[in-house]
Parts: C-alpha cells; sequence; structure tokens
C-alpha cells in the first residue's frame, strides 16, 4: 500500500476536500498537517451538503481513522462544534475515529481578537485573513509561547502559561482598539474545552507509525494551496504554514520517506480569496460567469472569489515546489458553453522580458500580465459523464494541453459537486 500526500495547486478552494472524500476510499487513514479552521470543505454526499473546517473529511467514511496532526492550528471551539455535528449525524460513533495531536498549538479569543484587530488596522494593506486567529496562533507556536493542547488537561501550567502570555496579548488587542480577554474566563473555558476534548486527544505521531507499520493506507490531506504557503506562495498574501507537500511529514510526526505520491489539484480556472496578485483575474463579463456557475464563494466565510483563467505558470511552479506525481483537475463542468477558453502559458513582466516559469519576485508578479494560449470549449454538458473516453473531444484536448504545459498527468477529472461526478483514471494509491 503507498501513502499519498494531497495539496491545493493554486490559491486554495480547489475542490480538495471532494478529491479527498473520493481517494479516502483507497486509504485507511486520513491526516489533517496544517492549517486550522480557516479551511473549509464543501462536501455533498448523496445530496446533502457539509461544511468541514477541521475534522478531515474522510470522516464522512465509516471505519476510516481520521488524525489532525501536530500542524494544525486547533480551534476548540470550532472542533467541539463539528465533533458535535458529526455525532448527530451518526458519522462519529467512537473517538477512535478520530486522533488529535496533543501537540497541536491551540487557538484562543485573543488570538482572533488580534487577528481581526490588525486586520481593520492595515485598511486597504489587510491581508484578507479569515479572520480565525490562524496567523497569531502560529507567531506564538513559533515564539514559543503556544498553548497546546495538551495544556488544556493541566489547569496549575495552563493558568501560569495564560498568565504569561496574556498581558501582552491584551496589550496587543488594546492598541488595536478590541475587547481585552480576561484570564479566569480563558482559562476556565479553555480547561472545560479540554474535558470535552479529551476523548480525541492522544499521540498522534506514535499511533500514526503505528498505522503506517502495518501497511494501512494514509492520505494527508493538505489545506489551503500552493501559492498560500508562507514559504513558497505570495508573500505576504499568504497564510501562515507550510501548505506544501514537505510539510505533511513535519505536520503529522512521521518522516518524509512514508510518502509515495503526491496528488495536486487544481479547479479548471482559477480563484483567489482575500488580497494578493492573481494575474490571470477576470473582471469582466467572463470572470463573472465563472463565479457563477462555479458558485465561487468561500466556504468559510462566504466572500465572492476572485476569478479567473487557468495557470499553467502556476501550475508548473506548485508542480515543482511540491515533487507533484499526479493532478487531479475539478470543476471542468463549468467551462461547458465558453466558446474560446485561454490558458496563461506565459507573463510580460514590466522589465520587458517573457517568461514561462512563475515569478519569485512579488513585485513582478504584481505587475505580470499573462500570456495566453487558446483553446476550443464545448458545449455539452458533463455533468453524467463518467468515462474519460466520454469526455467531448475538446475537453479531453483542454485536459491533456495542460497535462502537457504542466509536464504531469491528469490523474482525475471533477465534472460536478457530487462524490459519483468525478472520473478516475487512475488510483494514486496503486502507484509507488
Ligand atoms: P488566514 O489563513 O486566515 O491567516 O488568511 C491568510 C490568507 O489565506 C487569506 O488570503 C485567506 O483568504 C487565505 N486562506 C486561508 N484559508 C483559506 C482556504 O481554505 N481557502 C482559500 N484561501 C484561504
Amino acid at each position: 500500500m503507498s501513502n499519498v500526500v494531497i495539496v491545493g495547486a493554486q490559491w486554495g478552494d480547489e475542490g480538495k476536500g471532494k478529491v479527498v472524500d473520493l481517494f479516502t476510499s483507497w486509504a485507511d487513514v486520513v491526516v489533517r498537517f496544517q492549517g486550522g479552521a480557516n479551511a473549509g470543505h464543501t462536501l455533498v454526499v448523496g445530496g446533502v451538503k457539509t461544511v468541514l473546517h477541521l475534522v478531515p473529511a474522510g470522516i464522512l467514511h465509516a471505519g476510516k481513522k481520521c488524525f489532525i496532526g501536530n500542524g494544525v492550528v486547533v480551534d476548540p471551539e470550532a472542533l467541539m462544534d463539528e465533533i458535535d455535528f458529526l455525532k448527530s449525524r451518526g458519522l462519529l460513533t467512537d473517538p477512535h475515529q478520530l486522533i488529535v495531536s496533543e501537540n497541536a498549538n491551540v487557538i484562543l479569543p485573543y488570538h482572533k481578537r488580534i487577528d481581526a484587530g490588525r486586520e481593520k488596522s492595515r485598511g486597504k494593506d489587510a491581508i484578507g485573513t479569515t479572520g480565525r486567529g490562524i496567523g497569531p496562533c502560529y507567531e506564538d507556536k513559533i515564539a514559543r509561547r503556544g498553548i497546546r493542547v495538551r495544556d488544556l488537561a493541566k489547569p496549575r501550567s495552563l493558568r501560569e502559561k495564560l498568565s504569561a502570555r496574556l498581558p501582552e496579548a491584551n496589550a496587543q488587542i488594546e492598541s488595536l482598539g478590541g475587547q481585552t480577554c480576561d484570564l479566569e474566563g480563558l482559562v476556565e473555558q479553555a480547561l472545560k474545552q479540554g474535558e470535552r476534548m479529551q476523548p480525541y486527544v492522544g499521540d498522534a505521531s506514535e499511533k500514526l507509525a503505528r498505522e503506517v507499520e502495518h501497511g494501512r493506507a494514509v492520505l494527508f490531506e493538505g489545506a489551503q494551496g500552493t501559492l498560500l504557503d508562507v514559504d513558497h506562495g505570495t508573500y505576504p498574501y499568504v497564510t501562515s504554514s507550510n501548505t506544501v507537500a514537505g510539510n505533511a511529514s513535519v505536520g503529522a510526526g512521521i518522516g518524509p520517506t512514508v510518502i509515495n505520491s503526491v496528488i495536486g489539484i487544481t479547479k479548471a480556472y482559477t480563484t483567489r480569496v482575500g488580497n494578493g496578485p492573481l494575474p490571470t483575474e477576470l473582471h469582466d463579463e467572463m470572470g463573472e460567469q465563472l463565479r457563477r456557475v462555479g458558485a465561487e464563494f468561500g466556504a468559510t466565510t462566504g466572500r465572492p472569489r476572485r476569478c479567473g483563467w487557468l495557470d499553467a505558470l502556476v501550475l508548473r511552479y506548485a508542480a515543482r515546489v511540491n515533487g507533484l506525481s499526479g493532478l487531479a483537475m475539478t470543476k471542468l463542468d463549468v467551462l461547458t458553453g465558453i466558446d474560446k477558453i485561454m490558458v496563461a502559458v506565459a507573463y510580460k513582466l514590466m522589465d520587458g522580458r517573457t517568461v514561462s516559469e512563475f515569478p519569485s519576485d512579488p513585485e513582478l508578479l504584481a505587475e505580470a500580465q499573462p500570456v495566453y494560449e487558446e483553446l476550443p470549449g464545448w458545449k455539452e454538458p458533463l455533468g453524467d459523464l463518467r468515462e474519460y473516453t466520454e469526455l467531448p473531444a475538446n475537453a479531453q484536448h483542454y485536459v491533456e494541453r495542460v497535462e502537457q504545459l504542466v509536464g504531469v498527468e491528469t490523474i482525475a477529472v471533477s465534472v460536478g459537486p457530487d462524490r459519483a461526478q468525478t472520473i478516475v483514471r487512475k488510483n494514486p494509491f496503486r502507484h509507488v
């Protein structure tokens, strides 16, 4: 059996949740390794819509184990809401189905208040964060003053750690015009949440190692996307974690040698929420059409997503920094009815150069003008198709041209939101 990492190859929202949900049928274990409740997976199973922010989408499959690794920042309130929801639907009946790393850092109310206050104070330079406290929590982790899941079960040391952290956090909140946090209230709430989380908390790294030892197939589920990676993304308009495949190992507490393949998820076009460069963004009727037909509104914040044509430079870059072994293309059906479909194959830069590699300099990227290749569209709806060869010739041509431009094969194509609306060309767990 092999172990597979799934990452977003663009700016997040590529439809990873759906692909993970589908690939979970071949896996025994699903692991989240970074990010937090800023992620949002919208899943439609048997016509019922579900949004999960923290718990791996794999939980919707009976008998699969789900892990929330040390690299995730856990909001106990959001986690418990999801656990309650899943329990009420009969989807989480045994606590052994979900293991939350005791070393994961915890998002507390002051992180959210700092996040919100900072964004407000940045005005037009705001990052456009999800407001979930992600950045401030990762800052505390790196500054070695974070609160970890394990701390929520230790009243004395929790109070000590929070007494040390809170004065500075409160001073910051005050300077940003927000409402400060009260130590006792915070301790009491955190302990209560810790107690409720307790059945799910454990040594995730050790338990995952046992699963691997027993030959169980593991799916590592990335959140956000490559271009939102804190090192490799469009900095500073990024999230605060490493979203690339290499972090699957660090954020799950398992060596990189257990990973056999990496699948990048891409939409058939491009979207982004929040601010920052998006070279192929469309500000016209076509952009509106993609948003409307693709229902491009954030699963976490409800914000309308910025939409544009597919960008082969972005995908080639994602292939490089993740070491992609395959691509899964989602929402191909959204392009139905478009006469001429564009794909960016190069950028014209403000220094006069035309480049075919994604520039790492954010200033060059901000002004980059895409050079498009035009591909013929198709008129047939794709939602009912289940075989690759049933796709209209121009749709197949589109997929294959993208493969050629990126240099990576497409192992799955999604033609609608339901789990069944996916054409699988290769099972990544069988390709070591
Ligand atoms: P943060 O992760 O809330 O700090 O937000 C930082 C940037 O990442 C913002 O541009 C967000 O819109 C973006 N972001 C965070 N999570 C997601 C996601 O799951 N999908 C798409 N964009 C995201």
